[in-house]
């Protein structure tokens, strides 16, 4: 799609009545948005169709005059899509652009369609029904990264990993149960995804300016035409806030967030030194000096994606909090951040979801860590509260005196012998291996919502059915 500027300076054909001269070369740089704005053509479009078409229903244009706008958009609509539309930056923005088009195309009935609305309630509806589009993209792209994240819950019910706090290994818990607290974080991602759906499906054209119109338009006839729920209630509201725009941000900071933590653990667990997963070829990349290494920069990048994310999000906010009602020129800078945003949010699911279907999980690795650091103290401690009936806090103690004798002689809790517990104290009797290693461990921990393998497979099942 080409870009021309080579107009000469001459008054605007939209509102030039009262110019006696054009632009300055830098206002009509600082103006424009047509560089990145004209990724709503196909919104502008549809808005415009609507919009002619209950124009003509409520007679106030002729339907001759609806047919040949319907048409005239049509042809604009696959010029654009084939690469033949020229777009001028002295025309400023997608809609001018093509209204401009329209008039070259059928003549003064071109004139028409701009009757009873606004540029203001035009962008509005066009950025409304985009950003509309991508909360649906994203929660199908959610829905997509949980199913992998079933898949391999359910693969890795039962295998055992330490799980961590202060990434100090705190416990045995399975991998199943880590994959599952994703599912948890993104479930709720798309939650919220579901729920700014649910607000932004109004619709804005026939706000017009800002105080509505004097025409006898059917709004609620637009409303329905173009998918959304009703028409939006407070035509200053409707051109002056972008709050939509902000919540998509946000929910896409928040999702980010999530991603940005996977991304770390991956990072993490494909290192020697953890060695728990290995990326596949097709999501990591090799060194150009050092042979021997496989590099996790797609987890990376998509840690980093989410700086620019947040970056999106403060943007927008301080570009919005100052202004007074209705519109102001500063709205135009909306759109920028959000494209940028739901580009990098996009590319970010998608390699996660890459990576998490591909990755090679080393369960012995994993196992074999789960089980260093005394990760099964707690067990002893609880053991000895339900079998010799110590207080909580008296078990801590003696536990930490095993442990503390464990690390003298260079072994796990579960190789100290029985007298050697016994001295620490008496009422310890063989039973208490049973709850020493790290699958006793897991299996014991069956309370709702708890890492034992039977609980996760209830977690699974129940996401499951609504994914
Ligand atoms: N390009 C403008 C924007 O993105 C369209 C609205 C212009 N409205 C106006 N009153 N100048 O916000």
């Amino acid at each position: 799609m080409a870009e021309s500027n080579t107009d000469t300076k001459s008054s605007n054909q939209m509102w030039g009545g009262r110019f006696a001269s054009g632009p300055d070369a830098i206002m009509e740089e600082i103006n424009a948005s047509i560089g990145f704005d004209k990724k709503l053509f196909a919104q502008d479009i549809r808005g415009s169709v609507a919009h002619a078409t209950m124009l003509a229903h409520q007679g106030i244009i002729s339907s001759d005059d609806k047919d040949k706008i319907v048409h005239g958009l049509n042809t604009i609509l696959s010029e654009i899509e084939s690469g033949n539309f020229e777009f001028s930056r002295r025309l400023e923005d997608i809609h001018m652009n093509i209204e401009a088009r329209l008039a070259t195309l059928i003549g003064p009935a071109a004139g028409r369609l701009h009757t009873a609305r606004s540029r203001n309630d035009q962008v509005a509806l066009d950025f409304r029904l985009w950003v509309k589009e991508e909360l649906q993209k994203t929660e199908r792209m959610l829905t997509g990264l949980i199913a992998a994240f079933l898949d391999r819950a359910e693969e890795h019910a039962e295998s055992v990993m330490p799980g961590f706090t202060h990434l100090q290994t705190a416990q045995p818990v399975t991998f199943g149960h880590h994959c599952m607290a994703y599912v948890e974080m993104f479930g709720r991602d798309r939650s919220r995804v579901r729920h700014a759906i649910e607000h932004l499906d109004e619709s804005p054209i026939g706000a017009a300016a800002l105080a509505g119109t004097g025409y006898p338009i059917d709004r609620h006839m637009t409303a329905k035409a173009l998918g959304f729920r009703e028409p939006t209630r407070n035509s200053i509201d409707t051109v002056s806030d972008r709050d939509f725009a902000i919540e998509f941000l946000s929910i896409a900071a928040i999702a980010g967030m999530h991603l940005s933590r996977l991304a770390e653990e991956i990072v993490i667990w494909s290192t020697p030194q953890f060695g728990f997963v290995r990326l596949s070829d097709a999501f990591s990349t090799g060194s150009s000096i050092m042979p021997q290494k496989k590099n996790p920069d797609a987890a990376e990048l998509v840690r980093a994606k989410t700086g620019r994310i947040n970056g999106s999000l403060i943007a927008l906010l301080t570009i919005m909090k100052g202004l007074p009602l209705a519109y102001s020129k500063d709205m135009q800078e909306d759109k920028e951040q959000v494209f940028d945003a739901a580009e990098s949010l996009e590319l970010a699911i998608a390699a996660m979801t890459g990576m998490v279907r591909d990755m090679t999980v080393n369960t012995a690795r994993m196992k074999a860590a789960a089980g260093s650091g005394f990760s099964t103290a707690t067990d002893l401690a609880d053991w000895l509260v339900r079998e010799a009936g110590l207080p909580f806090r008296d078990a801590h103690h003696v536990t930490g005196r095993a442990v503390a004798l464990a690390e003298s002689k260079g072994c796990d809790l579960a190789e100290l012998s029985l007298s050697d517990l016994q001295a620490i104290h008496s009422a310890i009797t063989d039973k208490v291996y049973d709850v020493l290693t790290v699958e006793a461990s897991v299996a014991s921990r069956k309370s709702f919502g708890g890492t034992a393998p039977s609980e996760v497979r209830k977690q699974i099942s129940f996401w499951r059915a609504r994914n």
